[in-house]
């Protein structure tokens, strides 16, 4: 053996201190996103039944997560509304005194440091589940835009700092930062959810928003697993149009996306770890069969490898938690 020549990569791992100093990606509290569900009524705190420690929370009980999510340091929250009556069109979203907007009226005036995201969506307030406005059994794409843009403008309104439109339609930036511009809202950001493919991994969030689409699947507006160039022509609209940050979703099954977003728009990257990611690893783990701890933040380090700059997970407590350990 006294010639051989190879490299000795081992060098770099032999202590804990040496993997430390060599380590190429990091996980911070500032990363993370964590999503809130507001659902109108009073001294509700329910747990979705398919996504154990994750609640609906009523306004009146809001401050139990919020002073937990700010005292862990978490920067970042968004807001998902449960409404009590849903219709035809979905105006409970653009009501100024809906429950999203009195969500982040009561968020920001307790803590206006806290960086506020609105999901500027219809399907939990249409009374069909569908993300915009319908006739003859068609989702409409230019009708829709309208009534989200009012949303996006009563959620800044409302104190939102950033507007995060999830429908899927054509052109909702464009409508959107038109209609928050006329409003006076030229500083408020938008972060698109410009990739969102129509997954099977939503699930879970259906039962905690109640919006599943009462016929049909989001598969004419959401994109096909399938698809990869497609999700760089979605990128480069919305960009086009305006977004501030794109986001990709679902995380996990999309990394190789999340990277070709990365490496072609010098723009902040949200990955959304969707619900039924979080479901898999909570049902795993509480059935003992993984190590909770441990796969999470090794999953969501892979996204930060992938090109992601924010993640957006219902697990950022948890991992706040831990890296507060550290
Ligand atoms: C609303 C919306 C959905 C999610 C976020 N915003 C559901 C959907 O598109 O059906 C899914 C989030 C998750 O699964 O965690 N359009």
């Amino acid at each position: 053996m006294d010639n051989l020549q190879f490299k000795r990569h081992r060098r770099l791992r032999n202590s804990a201190g040496m993997r430390n100093i060599v380590r190429e990606t990091h996980l911070h509290k500032e990363d993370l996103i964590y999503p809130i569900f507001v659902k109108e009524g009073t001294n509700l705190k329910n747990e979705v039944a398919s996504m154990p420690g994750v609640y609906q929370w009523s306004l009146d009980r809001l401050d139990e997560e919020i002073d937990e999510v700010v005292s862990l340091g978490i920067s970042t929250i968004i807001v998902f509304g449960v409404p009590a009556d849903k219709d035809e069109c979905g105006s409970s979203a653009y009501d100024s005194n809906g429950i999203v907007q009195k969500g982040i009226k009561h968020i920001k005036g307790k803590y206006p440091d806290l960086i506020v995201i609105a999901d500027t969506c219809l399907c939990q307030f249409t009374d069909h589940g569908h993300c915009g406005v319908i006739e003859e059994g068609q989702i409409l794409n230019d009708p829709s835009l309208e009534l989200l843009a009012k949303t996006a403008v009563s959620q800044a309104e409302a104190g939102a700092d950033i507007i995060a439109p999830s429908n899927m339609m054509d052109g909702f930036v464009a409508a959107i930062r038109q209609g928050l511009d006329e409003a006076g809202y030229v500083d408020v950001p938008i972060m698109s959810y410009a990739v969102k493919y129509a997954s099977a991994f939503y699930g879970p969030f259906r039962d905690a928003a109640h919006s599943s689409p009462k016929f049909g699947d989001r598969k004419t507006y959401q994109m096909d697993p399938a698809n990869r160039l497609e999700a760089l022509r979605e990128a480069q609209s919305d960009i086009n149009e305006g977004a501030d940050f794109l986001i990709v979703k679902p995380a996990l099954s999309y990394l190789d996306i999340i990277r070709d977003v990365k490496d072609r728009h010098p723009v902040p990257v949200v990955a959304y770890n969707v619900s039924g990611e979080y479901s898999m690893v909570k049902g795993a783990a509480l059935n003992g069969w993984i190590d909770e701890k441990a796969v999470v933040l090794e999953k969501l380090t892979s996204m930060k490898r992938a090109g992601a700059d924010l993640i957006l997970t219902y697990f950022a407590k948890d991992v706040a938690k831990w890296l507060n350990e550290n």
